[in-house]
């Protein structure tokens, strides 16, 4: 099933072609969320590239998931704006509390992590999004009291 998915968008490159390999990870990332195993195996074949390869070029560009979206997920804005407005302690904030970094789900497939350049409202920074409903002028303790209420939601 996987198979024949990745196999249709390889099919969009018909060229075997080494700068290929990014939009062809976007396309299956749009696709499934993350990048699999069995994804990364396959563009290998078909690029004639070393899975280690592909996991070094993918590793390089924090836009790329190994791992599942969470039930909830987060996008902190780390543009600059952000940045002077303490938006790096909010990133500390959500590893010290949820124990996920950029890229990350929580064990429990809960919660997880993006960080996004800028947001487009950065005057109202810092500003993060979880399921797509925006937050602004985010502090470390509204950020634990978000979080909070999204777990509550599931009690
Ligand atoms: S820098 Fe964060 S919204 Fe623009």
């Amino acid at each position: 099933m996987e198979n024949n998915k990745i196999k249709k968008i390889l099919e969009r490159y018909p060229f075997v072609e080494r700068e290929n390999l990014i939009p062809i990870l976007q396309d299956i990332q749009y696709e499934y969320g993350h990048l699999t195993e069995e994804a990364v195996k396959e563009v290998g074949n078909y690029l004639e590239l070393p899975a280690s390869k592909i996991y070094s070029v993918a590793t390089f560009y924090s836009k790329f998931r190994f791992q599942p979206r969470g039930k909830f997920h987060l996008k902190l804005c780390r543009g600059t704006s952000c940045q002077i407005k303490g938006a790096e302690k909010l990133e500390k904030k959500v590893y010290k509390y949820l124990g996920i970094m950029n890229g990350e789900t929580s064990g429990d497939g809960m919660f997880s992590l993006e960080v996004v350049a800028c947001m487009g409202c950065c005057g109202l920074g810092p500003v993060m999004a979880l399921n797509n409903r925006y937050y602004t002028e985010i502090t470390e303790d509204k950020l634990e009291e978000i979080i909070d209420d999204y777990k509550e939601s599931e009690e």
